[in-house]
């Protein structure tokens, strides 16, 4: 064996025995250190003939090449082994499954919205926005409310020392809607309402509403029916009755009241309705407010209410959620107690 083979052998066994770290530092220094092994055989380069000096110089490049690889393997399974050694002895066991994520979940009332919304884009409706807080002339005035009017305490408001209000509803977005874009026009505008009222079971000073409003030629109750109820099966997710009572809002002509056949004992005529508490065993329940648009409010839109006709609605989006899922508490919706809120993680 010549001895640079002889040389590599020792060094390539000294570097897997080497126990740590720092016994791969010395064998490192032994064979490729400033005064190593290679180096005084690279010394010996200049008492070789010349012919034989390319080969010989080769020759310890491929050696201190094989002896450098060794030496990063043997460091590398060196570290792996000190890191593991050193987090079980703090008893942590890096072949354990990590802790799972909490993951949250969207807020009832979201979800929801994201459904209605879905429902109403593929009716060819638009999504609108508009202002939490709103002047007084869109609030009220605009839509037939003026200040002496009556239906303005029912609307218990919270003004704002500059005279603004906090929207009490979403209708005031139904005319900035006509101011901004005229007609035809197909709206829907989510959004937060407040009213100061005292809170209980089936009232808060914050809530969701979702107004609609389609406003084009000849548009009458059947298109306004339609709606409701292809709006309203979807997202009851089975088939609904509805029926409309008079109503009372001063920005529609006739107004409504649109009730569903109940869906906790399926309306009259059905055996669970003898003992229903949730219809009174009247076998309705209450939905939402609507009516043709008054053609006062087309006029402070800005349209003519000769050319015309419309009708819009306000959804209450808890009621909703309440009427789907049987809750009797509007103030679980804020309460902020998340075994309520985890029954609505969607899969
Ligand atoms: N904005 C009314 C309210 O909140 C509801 C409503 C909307 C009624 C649209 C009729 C038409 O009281």
């Amino acid at each position: 064996m010549s001895s640079l083979a002889e040389l590599q052998a020792r060094a390539l066994k000294e570097i897997r025995e080497a126990a740590d770290l720092e016994g791969l530092k010395r064998v490192e220094q032994v064979y490729l250190g400033k005064k190593g092994e290679l180096r005084q055989q690279l010394g010996q380069l200049s008492s070789l003939p010349k012919e034989e000096r390319p080969a010989f110089g080769k020759a310890v490049n491929d050696c201190k090449l094989a002896i450098s690889e060794a030496l990063e393997e043997r460091e590398r399974e060196l570290q792996a082994a000190e890191l593991t050694a050193r987090l079980s002895g703090e008893g942590f066991d890096p072949t354990e499954p990590g802790q799972p994520f909490e993951t949250g979940t969207l807020h009832p009332i979201s979800q929801i919205t994201e459904e209605l919304v879905d429902v109403f884009q593929g009716l060819g409706f638009s999504w609108l926005d508009g202002p939490e807080v709103e002047f007084e002339y869109y609030n009220f005035d605009a839509l037939g409310i003026p200040g002496d009017h009556p239906a303005r305490e029912s609307h218990d408001t919270f003004w704002l020392k500059d005279g603004n209000v906090l929207r009490t509803h979403t209708s005031p977005v139904q005319i900035r809607a006509m101011e901004r874009f005229g007609a035809p026009l197909s709206v829907i505008v989510p959004g937060r309402c407040f009213r100061n009222e005292t809170v209980d079971a089936s009232h808060e000073h914050t809530f969701y509403q979702m107004e609609g409003l389609m406003v084009g030629r000849d548009i009458s109750v059947s298109h306004l029916v339609y709606t409701m109820k292809t709006c309203l099966r979807e997202i009851l997710k089975r088939d609904i009755e509805i029926r409309l009572r008079p109503g009372y809002f001063p920005f529609v002509e006739p107004g409504f009241e649109l009730d569903v056949n109940c869906p906790f004992c399926g309306g009259i005529g059905s055996p669970d309705c003898k003992n229903c508490k949730v219809c009174k065993q009247s076998g309705w329940i209450e939905m939402l407010p609507c009516g043709m648009v008054h053609p006062d409010v087309l006029r402070s839109g800005g349209l003519d209410p000769e050319e015309w006709t419309g009708f819009a609605f306000g959804l209450g989006l808890q009621r909703l959620v309440m009427v789907r899922y049987g809750v009797n508490d509007i103030r679980d919706f804020t309460g902020g107690d998340l075994r309520f809120l985890r029954q609505f993680t969607r899969v």
